[in-house]
């Protein structure tokens, strides 16, 4: 996964300040070792590359001292690692460096062929000195330009080499510019009249400029006097017009929250009525494809499958229509399915997860429609499909998510009701449900919550249940409780606890049962009587108190919004106990946010 950022300025900026602001909010895509190399151009002294690497994530005590050393300059390149290749080292973290430290190297992705490349490296007599992949990028790269080839030439010779994917950034000491190549992993060109960026997200430099370019697969960037954009296959030169990016800087700041995750859930009084007041028309095009389309596949992975989970009880119940719902990494094995007219419905915050690109690859193999629905501009998914809805949340920072997949139940709400042809009645529904979720954020409800989080928190195990709509919501639940407080947690549809796994209830295990006022009432508090009888600890999420919950957290009366309303709670219900437990919410370990690795 990891982050990579490269800058080259004639701004005042020090290259070290952007580099590890940049690097501070890309630490979302990995964050298990750091570096940074700069370049060191002042007139007195001969050019030279300086690094700094580190193990752990980018703390500010160390490095308000360590970057005392590099000192000032005007340009550089920065990594955030998520280790694939080679244990979680300082020789291991990026940049990887040429011997003679004149040419650095960030890279994100995989070299598949590296094993095939170092050998041929080493048999020209290249030393190497990690276990990565990436080394060989230097050194190919090195080897290249001693065989004289001009600086943008030897830099294609080395990209054409390469195989798997990657996004990569150059800092070469000798011409003083910094070059970057993607081929699957993302990377955005960014510029102001004096200063220009390249990152894997546009966060990184948000700070400095909204002017982007997006950049596509198999192109080389040179950052020099100005962006000069060229066809790796080809060499070609080509010319893009810049994107303006509408998010502010402001957006990408925790302000005066302790952690982005508390600020992304608070939000979400701003993003849900940003996600429901979309553009409608575009919302009945979509819905007429879906209507048209032989079969219709919601593809996601992680929350936004359970969102897609739920799309499928909404879309059963709102417009008595069958959709199909795949996992992305399982969607290759549906493909014989797939015609000219099926309509795959990819849904991704990121839009890079690797698993969701794949199986936008096979559905094209087959020439069906790819109709995305996705929160980062300019990302990969929205390149490769033929259509893209932009649910508009916001960036969001914190790894888990929470925001964006409110957004995607809004998004998909909408779709179902206007697939019945009754999208104003959606539309103020959600309205309606809007005007609750600011009460979720008043200091007595989270008092509530935090102090359940104490009370749970010292158990190993906690169960969800939920039955209909509420079914992906418990699946949600228990995906926000385990990753972000590392406690184990499960969800389930209320009817299938008794089919093996109420083995595991002992005395007061906590269990949530998600209860609301609809057809499913009756039979989920039976569910949670179940568990009640064999010792459960039984919290009921509910419009309505009753004696079989041992604790209440009280929700407004809604239907098909329940999916929404119900999993707020539990979003910061899950904060909490990262807070008591002293976890990191927005970098829980071994996560990263775009998981751009099959
Ligand atoms: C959970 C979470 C992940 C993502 C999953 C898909 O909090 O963040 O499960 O939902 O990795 O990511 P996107 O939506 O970017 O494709």
């Amino acid at each position: 996964m990891c982050g990579i950022i490269g800058f080259k300025g004639t701004s005042n900026l020090n290259a070290v300040d952007v580099i590890l602001h940049g690097l501070k909010t890309l630490e979302y895509r990995g964050y298990d070792s750091w570096g940074i190399a700069v370049l060191q151009n002042s007139p007195a002294k001969k050019p030279s590359i300086s690094v700094l690497k580190a193990v752990g994530k980018i703390g500010l005590f160390d490095d308000l001292k360590k970057k005392k050393k590099l000192g000032t300059s005007s340009m550089g390149i920065g990594h955030t690692r998520w280790a694939t290749h080679g244990a979680v080292t300082k020789t291991n973290a990026h940049p990887q460096l040429t011997a003679d430290k004149s040419i650095a190297v960030v890279h994100n992705g995989i070299v598949e062929n590296y094993q095939e490349l170092r050998s041929w490296l080493e048999e020209r007599g290249y030393k190497f000195s990690s276990q990565t992949d990436t080394e060989v990028i230097p050194h190919l790269f090195d080897y290249y330009l001693k065989k004289g080839l001009p600086e943008e030439e030897a830099a294609r010779k080395t990209f054409l080499r390469l195989k798997g994917h990657y996004a990569v950034v150059i800092l070469n000491k000798s011409s003083q510019k910094i070059l970057a190549a993607k081929n699957g992993s993302p990377l955005v060109a960014g510029f102001n009249d004096k200063d220009l960026f390249v990152a894997s997200d546009v966060p990184a430099f948000l700070k400095y400029t909204r002017k982007v370019i997006f950049l596509d697969d198999m192109e080389l960037v040179v950052l020099n006097d100005g962006i000069s954009l060229f066809d790796i296959k080809s060499g070609r030169r080509k010319r893009r017009k810049h994107d303006t990016i509408s998010w502010s800087p402001e957006q990408a700041k925790k302000g005066n929250y302790p952690h982005f995750m508390i600020k992304e859930i608070e939000e979400q009084h701003e993003s849900i009525r940003r996600a429901i007041n979309q553009d409608d028309k575009k919302i009945m095009e979509i819905a007429s494809q879906i209507k048209n389309s032989f079969g219709t596949f919601f593809v996601g992975c992680g929350s936004s499958f359970h969102a897609a989970l739920t799309a499928s009880y909404l879309f059963s119940m709102i417009a008595n229509k069958h959709i199909n719902v795949v996992l992305g990494s399982e969607f290759p094995n549906y493909i014989s399915f797939l015609k000219k007219d099926s309509l795959i419905i990819p849904i991704s915050q990121s839009g890079e997860t690797a698993d969701i690109l794949d199986a936008v690859r096979a559905a094209k193999k087959k020439k069906s429609k790819i109709y995305s629905i996705v929160n980062v501009m300019g990302s990969s998914l929205m390149r490769m499909s033929d259509h893209t809805f932009l649910m508009n949340a916001g960036p969001e920072i914190c790894v888990l998510s929470t925001k964006s997949y409110t957004s995607q139940l809004v998004v998909l709400t909408l779709l179902a009701y206007a697939s019945a042809g009754r999208l104003q009645e959606g539309k103020e529904e959600l309205l309606k449900a809007a005007r609750h979720v600011e009460d979720y954020f008043k200091p007595e409800y989270g008092a509530r919550l935090k102090k359940l989080a104490s009370r749970i928190a010292k158990y190993h195990h906690i169960f969800v249940i939920g039955r209909s709509l509420n079914y992906p919501t418990a699946l949600e639940a228990a995906l926000k409780i385990k990753e972000v407080s590392y406690i184990h947690a499960e969800g389930f549809p209320g009817g299938e606890l008794k089919h093996g796994s109420i083995a595991l209830i002992e005395k007061n295990t906590p269990c949530f049962v998600f209860a609301p006022m609809d057809e499913t009432y009756h039979e989920i508090l039976s569910n949670a009587m179940e568990i009640k009888s064999r010792g459960g600890y039984i919290i009921g999420v509910s419009p309505k108190d009753n004696k079989i919950f041992d604790f209440h957290i009280p929700v407004p009366k809604d239907h098909f919004t329940s999916p929404i309303l119900n999993i707020i709670p539990i979003q910061i219900l899950a904060y909490h106990l990262a807070v008591k437990l002293g976890r990191d919410p927005d970098k829980p370990r071994n996560l990263a946010k775009s998981v751009t690795v099959r």
